[in-house]
Formats: structure tokens, sequence, C-alpha cells
């Protein structure tokens, strides 16, 4: 898989990519390249952003400066890019990561996420250049950077190998197998702490009375999510 991530602060990522599970999977095939917009712009002295038509608070990344880096890297007009890619604008109004959405972008071979700043996109990146908009929640971040981090950190534990046993990624919380139900709690030794006793199923060695165990935990959880949504 290769990644390719646009954004006027590369340096952000140098701490992701120095992270051991990040290191193993660039280690093990996948690709993660940053490419700053500065370094692209047709403009003078650096340019990149500009004031919003209309008026307003903020500044803009503009469509000349995405359009000249994406065609640097592509080596194609980047309206073209849709079509043989999926394109990620990181921006707070977009579709809401999830586990689902996890899945679907982890089968892509090659992604390109473009981070904006300050006030965000001119809406002609969006509408032309990109295949669709992400948010990672109902929260407005300085850029999109922090975004395109959690989602290559979701992505590749998605990976086969990326975790230490193949279980963990299938049975984890909002996956298919839990029917979209947050994970269950876990417990590891010792078995009492302080008086905290661990539940004395998870102790019996039957695995029946376990397995329906965490079925009913789990689906408490979700219960108490649905309870807590819109509050
Ligand atoms: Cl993807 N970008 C920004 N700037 N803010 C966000 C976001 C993305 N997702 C939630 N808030």
């Amino acid at each position: 898989m290769e990644i390719d991530v646009f954004t006027l602060f590369p340096e952000w990522f140098a701490w992701f990519t120095a992270q051991r599970h990040v290191g193993n999977a660039l280690a093990d095939g996948v690709r993660l390249a940053c490419v700053n917009y500065r370094e692209h712009t047709p403009l003078s002295a650096g340019q990149v952003d500009d004031t919003p038509f209309g008026g307003g608070a903020g500044m803009l990344l503009r469509v000349d400066v995405v359009e000249s880096a994406l065609r640097a890297r592509y080596g194609v007009d980047p309206v073209e890019l849709p079509r043989r890619r999926r394109v990620i604008a990181l921006a707070p109004s977009g579709r809401l990561l999830d586990d689902a959405l996890v899945d679907e972008l982890a089968g892509e071979g090659a992604l390109t996420l473009l981070c904006g700043r300050y006030e965000g996109f001119d809406e002609r990146i969006v509408e032309h250049f990109a295949s669709e908009e992400v948010s990672i929640g109902r929260y407005v971040l300085s850029g999109g950077e922090l975004a395109a981090m959690v989602l290559c950190d979701a992505l590749l534990r998605k990976r086969p190998g990326a975790l230490g046993d193949e279980r963990s990624s299938a049975e984890e919380s909002f996956s298919a197998s839990l029917g979209g139900d947050p994970e269950y709690p876990h417990y590891t030794r010792p078995a009492e702490h302080r008086g905290w006793r661990v539940p004395e199923v998870l102790l019996s060695g039957h695995h029946e009375r376990i397995a329906q165990w965490r079925r009913e935990r789990s689906r408490e959880r979700a219960e108490r999510l649905r309870g807590s949504v819109g509050r």
C-alpha cells in the first residue's frame, strides 16, 4: 500500500513514522510519503494560502498551489486523479471516519491524503481534485495533519501481521464480528488487586460461558453508547 500525505507541515509526520508499529508497517511494504505544498507553489515567496472572497476570518489553501503539488507528484492533470486513486481531503465537515470506512480504505492499493490548514481548502480543491472528504469527529482541529495520522494509524493496524495476534484486529471494537458493537472489557494478572476481583467467569476456563459473558458486556456497552449519543 502507498500513502501520500500532502501537507504544509511534513515534519509533524517524523514523530509518527518513528513509532515502532508504523516503522514495522513501513519495513513491511507500506510506503508513506509526505509532500510539502510549499515546495511546489507557483507563487512567489512560498505563498500557499489567501484570504476568503466575500470576507471572513482566516486563510484558505489555494487551488493553484494544490494543483501544482499534485501535478508534480503524479505527472497528470489532478482532475484525472480521483478516477485512479482515492484522494481524501481531510476536513471537519467530511464523512465521519468509522471502522467500516477504515476497512474500506485499508483495501485500497494507493491513497492520497490532502491536509488543509488555516480555515481549510478553497472549495474547488475538494470539488475537482478529491474523491471525498473525511472527518475524524465533529470538532475543528487547526489542520488535517493529526486527522491524517489518526487515519493512517487505524489503517496500518488492519494490515495482516500488524498486530501480534491475527484475532486481535478481527474481534476488536466496532468490527463486524462484534456486530459493530464496542469490545468487551479485558483483564490480566493479578486476579485480585486491592480487593478488585477479575470477573470469576474469565478464570473458569469455560469457553462458551466466557464468550457469552463477552457478548453481553459488548452489547451493554453499545447500549450505553447509544444512550450518550446526542447528549
Ligand atoms: Cl479531518 N480536519 C480538521 N481540520 N478538523 C477536523 C477534522 C479534520 N476532523 C475533525 N476535525
